[in-house]
This record gives structure tokens, sequence and C-alpha cells, in this order.
């Protein structure tokens, strides 16, 4: 058992198709138009498009340096180096936990739409709102479908790294390419789709306000799979001739690109079908079904393909969560692979329901607030993301030796990063104050005040108890 050698990425691109697969997901699809739908459109989007470039892809390649240089997955690798920084790695699980606990509903929902746009949902369009808000809060229906959607992870997760994880995202990530490149032609070709593009391209900055920075920042950790050790974890089965800045760079283009691609497969249709861009969560499965119901009998095909596309945009990236909490088994309880995946399947399964119910029949329970669905959601992207980056950008720029991280980004000093000292300077200054700035300005504009003091006790306790983790 301790010899066992760890597991291993099959190729490169096998490793990229992964990791974008984890970056791409609903984060892209569902909810970066909807958050750009209510922030104001291209403001929002430019203030994204910063963090993205310049704090994920500084936060990414540390990630992927920490978890090659200890090969172990977030909670090893913080505590082989420094012991007192275990609580940082358990965060990181925590957080996996808490966004499976709501992100497989959402997952049930893009399965179930699959079905519902061959079954009539179109064809009745002045209906689709109704139908979305009947179909979620039922008590039965969504839990099947997100029984379906957890089932489908365990399968690929029990299968392991290179014969699960990396096969899926091989096969996955350029059929999900393809479907969103035939949606946003055909959105972009449509009369009146130009005030769409404008939307999307032209800034609007009276909308901006402290609580838009938050949200842009929280969402570039949530769409990039980071500050909860996933690109460690996924970074601790990387070869070590892998280059760790190339590829976090091409994980975070590509994952731009996706994000603006579903704004533009959905903002033009939108605008020209005269609809309203801030609709907040229902945006791709009420809006979206009702402009293809507008294109006539071609669009139940192209509803098929889109809702095809967001579940497959899902399923890679829950994999990933998965992943982060049985790499956590895995390494420190040293638990065989299958059992930890039926363990932490299981738990997920429960807290899935009960965020899926709190939708409905349950939707009088509240923690802050706020029911569990939401709870679980704005917890991990308002908060633990943000501050797992802060706390990961500290730890690597404050306690790691800047010797052994060149050597890790370098590959031993065989290959050239030319960028390293900005790289470094970055993760070292500018970005633990970036993040504590819009982390203090976020909280003080942001309705849920008691929730964002909560999560932040949550933090400190750990923080104090991590000697005992
Ligand atoms: N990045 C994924 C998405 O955009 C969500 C995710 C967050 C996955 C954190 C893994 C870790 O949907």
């Amino acid at each position: 058992m301790e010899n066992k050698q760890r597991e291993n990425w099959g190729s490169r691109i096998g490793f990229l198709m992964a990791a974008a697969g984890s970056a791409v997901g609903l984060g892209n699809i569902w909810r970066f138009p909807y958050m750009a739908g209510e922030n104001g459109g291209s403001a929002f989007i430019l203030i994204y498009l910063a963090f993205a470039l310049i704090i994920g892809i500084s936060i990414m390649i540390s990630e992927f340096a920490v978890g090659r240089r200890t090969e172990l997955s977030a909670v090893g690798a913080y505590q082989s180096i420094n012991r007192n920084w275990t609580f940082a790695g358990v965060l990181g699980v925590l957080s996996a936990f808490f966004i499976m606990g709501f992100y497989p509903v959402v997952g049930g929902w893009a399965l179930a739409y699959i079905l519902k746009s061959v079954t009539g949902l179109l064809s009745n369009s002045a209906a689709i709102g109704d139908a979305f808000g009947a179909f979620i809060t039922n008590p039965i229906e969504p839990l099947i479908w997100m029984l379906v959607f957890l089932a489908m992870n365990i399968a690929i997760v029990a299968k392991g790294i290179a014969g699960g994880i990396e096969k899926a995202g091989k096969v996955l990530m350029p059929t999900l390419f393809v479907l969103l490149i035939l949606i946003a032609a055909r959105s972009v070709t449509l009369p009146g789709a130009g005030a769409g593009l404008d939307f999307l391209f032209k800034p609007d900055f009276s909308k901006v306000t402290g609580a838009t920075y938050l949200a842009a920042l929280g969402q570039a950790f949530f769409s990039l799979s980071l500050g909860m050790g996933c690109m460690i974890t996924y970074g601790s089965y990387l070869g070590k001739s892998e280059n760790l800045a190339s590829n976090a760079f091409i994980v975070t283009v590509l994952d731009t690109s996706v994000a603006l691609l579903a704004g533009i497969a959905i903002f033009p249709a939108l605008f020209a079908f005269g609809m309203e861009p801030a609709v907040g969560a229902g945006l791709v499965f009420v809006v979206v079904p009702q402009i293809f119901a507008a294109m006539g009998g071609i669009g139940v095909l192209f509803s098929v393909i889109f809702f095809v596309a967001l579940a497959v945009a899902a399923l890679t990236s829950s994999v990933s969560l998965l992943e982060v909490v049985v790499a956590y088994l895995i390494d420190q309880r040293k638990w065989e692979r299958k059992k930890s995946v039926y363990t932490a399947g299981g738990i997920m399964v429960v807290t899935g329901i009960l965020a899926s119910l709190s939708l409905g029949v349950m939707s009088g329970f509240t923690m802050f607030g706020v029911g569990v669905f939401d709870f679980f959601d704005i917890l991990t992207d308002k908060i633990f993301l943000a501050i797992g980056g802060l706390l990961l950008a500290v730890f690597v720029g404050w306690f790691m030796d800047k010797k052994d991280l060149e050597d890790e980004i370098t590959n031993g000093g065989t290959i050239k990063f030319g960028l390293f000292n900005i790289w470094y300077n970055l993760v070292k200054y500018v970005i633990p104050v970036a993040i504590a700035i819009v982390a203090v300005m976020g909280i003080m504009s942001i309705e849920q005040t008691g929730l964002m003091l909560f999560g932040l006790a949550v933090i400190v306790v750990l923080a104090i108890f991590s000697k005992k983790l």
C-alpha cells in the first residue's frame, strides 16, 4: 500500500481535456450568462476577464505547482509543506462537498431537459416558465435526475484517473465545443442579434458596485475550479516533464472562451426575440427553451444539442469535485478508490436531495435567510473559493521556498518561464491584497451579511483547530 505508484494522466492532451473539463461547466454555460445579465452585461464581463486572466492564471500555476511538487491532493499537499496550513486543504475538501451539494441538482435538470426538449416542452412557449417552476419544486422528478447524474459521476471516478476521468474528458470536451459553436452560429445569424452583441461587448459601468467585483471574482474562481484544491489534486497526477505555466494558460483561455461562447449563444438570440436578460438562475432553463420554441421545428434539435452540451459540461466538472474528496480519502485516510468513491458519493446523494427539496417542499427551512441550495451556492461562490484562493496565494508567496517554486515550474531548470518573477510577485503581493479588497467591498455591499460572517467564522474555526485535523 505504502509504495504504491501514484496514478498519472495517460497523455498531455488527456490531462488538458480533463482540466479544461473541470473548469468548463455549469459555471460557464448556466451561471456566467445570468450573472452577466444581472450585473449589467459587458462591464461585468470586462472585470471578469481581468480577474480570470491575471488572478486566475497565476493561481492555477500555483495550484499545479503545489500539487505536482507534493504529489498529494489538497490536504496532504498543504500539510506536507507546513502542518499549520492543513486547514486550508480541509477548507478545499469542504468546498468540494458544498459545491457538490447543489451542482448535481442542476446537472440533473440539464439531463431532464434533454428529454423534455423532445416531449413537448417547446410546443407552448408561454408555459415554459411555469413548467420550469413546477419541475424544480416537484419532490420526486428532479431527485431522480439528480441521482442519475450522480451515478454517472460515481461510475467515472470509480474507474480512476487515466481510465475514467481522462477518457471521459477526451470524448466529452470536443463534443461540447462543437455543440456550442453550432448554437452560437445560429444565434448570431438571427435578425436583430446585434443588440445582444452590444449588451455583451459595450460596457456600461453605471451598474458596477462592490458586489459586482465580488461576483466577478467568485465567478472567476468557480469557473476556473480554483481556490479549493481541485487543480492541486489534478496537478498531483501530472508527469514531471509537463509545462505547468503553459497548461494553466491553455486551460484558462479555453474556459474563458467557452463562457464567452455561451454568452454569444444566448444573448443575441435573447434580444432577437425581445426577452429580458436579467432573469437569474432560470435563464438557460426558461429563456433558452423559449428561444428554441420561437425557432419552430428545428428548435427542438437545437434544444437537444444545447442541453446535451450543458449536461456534458456539468459532468466533466462534477467528476473533478468528487475526485477532490476521493483523493483526500485515498491519500490521507489510505482508503481504496472504490470505497472512497461510494462513501463520498453516498454523502453527496444526501446533500443533493436536501438542496433539491429546498426549492420546493422544504423551502420553509432556511439558514441565514436562505434555503439549503442557496446556502451551499453562496457560501462557496462568494466566500470559500475567494478566501481559499487568498490562502493559497499567501501560502505559496510567503510559506514556500522561492527556489523550490522556480525548480518546480521550470521542471528543474529544463524549461524556461520568463515571467517567473512577475508571477511570483503577483502571487506574493498583488493577489492577496486584491482579493482582500474585493472581499471587504463585497461583504459590505451584499445582502446576506449573516451568511458571510458565518462562512468566515467556519474558516477561523478550521484554522484554530488545524493542528488536530
Ligand atoms: N469550474 C466548474 C464550473 O465552471 C465548477 C467547479 C468548481 C469544478 C470548483 C471544480 C471545482 O462549472
